[in-house]
């Protein structure tokens, strides 16, 4: 497989999102939004009344999921679910929250497995997510694990969300940060970790330029 794939995985909050879009847009590839995938079929399953805890059931909606992503200008990805606009509907805590719980499920993940190795397009591929680099993409070109301190993610967490409008309370969003690194990083099926042929960038006290420069650097090391 000569197509280009650079994977950005890490915990929620580390700036892996923007930091994808813009590589994505710069570089002129396409782009895959791992965790919106997680997080729509969290809604579509809370809006067909799925029970959360039913496996089976979950793997179901995850393999009749009706998307589309549409690409805008700006450093967005409008998605689609059911012909439906659900890119801020797919962005609270509850239903990043009931993503995380219905990732644990092997079958769910089976089940969006081959949805996201298409991505992998001519003339590439950014994305980013949880196992990118350890189970969808394991021989892609490059591999960066990016993170950032808890207080640090809940910090950006809360401006992203008052710069939309919704109210917040910070010290509530750095405990469902907690939370949530707990149950990805401690899963049996495909846990939150670094591929061990990844970069681990730190970007606390880096802002998303420096990230996607260096990760620019990295990639032309690479060829
Ligand atoms: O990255 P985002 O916060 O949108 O992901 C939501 C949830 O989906 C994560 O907490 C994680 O449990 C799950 N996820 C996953 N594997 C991925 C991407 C996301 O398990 N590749």
């Amino acid at each position: 497989n000569s197509i280009p794939v650079l994977t950005l995985d890490g915990p929620g909050g580390a700036g892996k999102g923007t930091v994808s879009m813009r590589l994505a847009r710069q570089l002129g590839w396409h782009l895959l939004d791992s965790g919106a995938l997680y997080r729509l079929v969290a809604l579509a399953a809370i809006r067909h009344k799925v029970d959360l805890a039913d496996e089976a059931h979950l793997a179901e909606t995850a393999a009749a999921l009706a998307v589309e992503f549409i690409a805008t200008d700006e450093d967005l990805v409008q998605v689609m679910l059911e012909g439906e606009d659900v890119s801020q509907a797919i962005r609270t805590e509850a239903v990043g929250g009931a993503a995380s719980q219905i990732a644990a499920f092997p079958q769910v993940r089976q089940a969006l497995l081959e949805r996201q190795r298409v991505f992998a397009q001519s003339p590439g591929l950014v994305c980013d997510g949880r196992d990118m680099g350890t189970v969808v993409f394991p021989s892609a070109t490059l591999k960066i694990y990016l993170t950032a301190s808890a207080e640090e993610r809940a910090l950006r967490r809360f401006r992203q969300l008052q710069e939309k409008g919704m109210d917040a309370n910070i010290s509530s969003l750095e405990q469902e940060i907690r939370d949530r690194d707990e149950r990805d990083m401690n899963r049996a099926a495909a846990p939150l970790k670094a591929a061990s042929d990844a970069i681990v960038l730190d970007s606390t006290d880096l802002d998303i330029d420096a990230v996607v420069n260096k990760i620019h650097e990295l990639l032309k090391a690479r060829g």
